[in-house]
């Protein structure tokens, strides 16, 4: 099996690596000759060591051709690039592509990307919200599918925070948000697109309990970047939506530290908590019924994050999960991101 990447950058070296040890060559490219040279050079070796030789670099000339015969497409661009690239990709019937998240930058993109996804409907078109094929989340639906009753409230608050040190990190060669889209919200960047992790988690969960979800509407507000700033961009978000049974409230931000991801649901006597790396290389499920506590662990690196991701797309291709019933099917994402448009008042 091939893949083709898109994007020498952070999310381009996860994914060689995620592929390469999942048996998937590797074809990557990238638009600047200084983030090849980079992921040759620095990022690839200094997360995973020496460069495999089943990742090759590829022009992005001749990217175009090469995807015809490669399986998985995998987009890792910055969100206001992604629908260039799909633009100018021919979409193959059972090919899988993934689109980074947010699969585009807040506007019009949404509506072209919902357009080409029902052109190709042999085509599996799925985001790039890892966490949700975590055998972390999945067992953490489970529990929420067996909670769920007639006429029970839920309420559920999502807390994705990592403050701007924690994601750069991941980005050595930048001076700050200002350098990339990370700055900028109407870029993809900004708390409620970095971190749409959690708003998309969210709206899963929320679906799950109540079907009626879907047709909830949002309200948001966000604490913005002052004018002295040299990026502009929301730093913290906060999207609270409702139904008759469940509520849900998600707050991002790019201000904490040390980071803090979970979801918690809610209802009368029982509690259920998904932590995201709660203890350094473990996820943590918290169940708390009628006063007991029950912790169920899941160890794991930021590379498995991926390894999880890439044998999912497997899974899709070989047809052993079937893509309505996967938690990256593209049409959830596309919910999200109509949440994000709404938020920011783009559409
Ligand atoms: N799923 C996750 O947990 C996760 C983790 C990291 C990043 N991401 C997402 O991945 C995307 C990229 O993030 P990043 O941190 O890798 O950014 P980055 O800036 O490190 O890398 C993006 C790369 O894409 C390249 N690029 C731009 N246009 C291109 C084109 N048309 N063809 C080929 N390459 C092109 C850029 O030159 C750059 O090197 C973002 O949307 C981000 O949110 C997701």
């Amino acid at each position: 099996m091939k893949a083709l990447i898109f994007g020498c950058g952070s999310i381009g070296a996860h994914l060689s690596n995620a592929c390469v040890a999942c048996g998937v060559d590797v074809l990557i490219c990238d638009i600047s000759e200084a983030a090849i040279n980079r992921f040759k050079k620095d990022l690839y070796p200094s997360r995973y060591g020496e460069m495999p030789a089943n990742i090759k670099i590829v022009t992005t000339k001749d990217a175009r051709e090469f995807a015809r015969s490669c399986e998985l497409i995998l987009i890792g661009t910055p969100p206001d690039a992604r629908m260039k690239v799909l633009r100018e990709l021919d979409c193959n019937n059972n090919q899988v592509i993934l689109l980074e998240k947010p699969i585009v930058a807040p506007g019009p993109d949404l509506k072209e990307l919902k357009s080409l996804v029902n052109k190709n409907q042999n085509t599996i078109f799925v985001s790039g919200y890892d966490h949700v094929v975590s055998p972390s989340f999945l067992r953490f639906q489970e529990i929420i599918r067996d909670l769920k009753t007639a006429n029970q409230i839920s309420q559920i608050l999502v807390n994705f925070r990592e403050s701007w040190a924690g994601i750069l990190n991941a980005h050595n060669w930048l001076h700050g948000p200002e350098d990339s889209y990370l700055g900028y919200s109407l870029r993809g960047g900004g708390a409620l697109c970095e971190h749409s992790h959690g708003l998309n988690a969210g709206l899963i969960i929320a679906n799950l309990l109540d079907n009626d979800f879907i047709n909830a509407k949002a309200a948001y507000s966000c604490k913005r970047s002052d004018s002295k700033s040299p990026y502009d961009c929301d730093l913290f978000s906060s999207v609270y939506m409702k139904t008759k049974e469940v509520s849900l409230r998600v707050e991002q931000d790019v201000l904490t530290s040390p980071a803090r991801k979970f979801i918690r649901v809610e209802q009368e006597s029982t509690t259920v908590e998904w932590i995201c790396n709660n203890v350094e290389s473990k996820d943590q499920i918290v169940i708390s019924k009628d006063g007991r506590i029950e912790i169920e662990e899941f160890p794991k690196t930021r590379a498995d994050d991926f390894k999880y991701e890439i044998e999912h797309l497997k899974n899709l291709l070989g047809g052993k999960i079937k893509a309505e019933d996967s938690n990256i099917e593209i049409k959830k994402a596309i919910l999200t991101s109509q949440i994000i448009n709404e938020s920011l008042k783009m559409e």
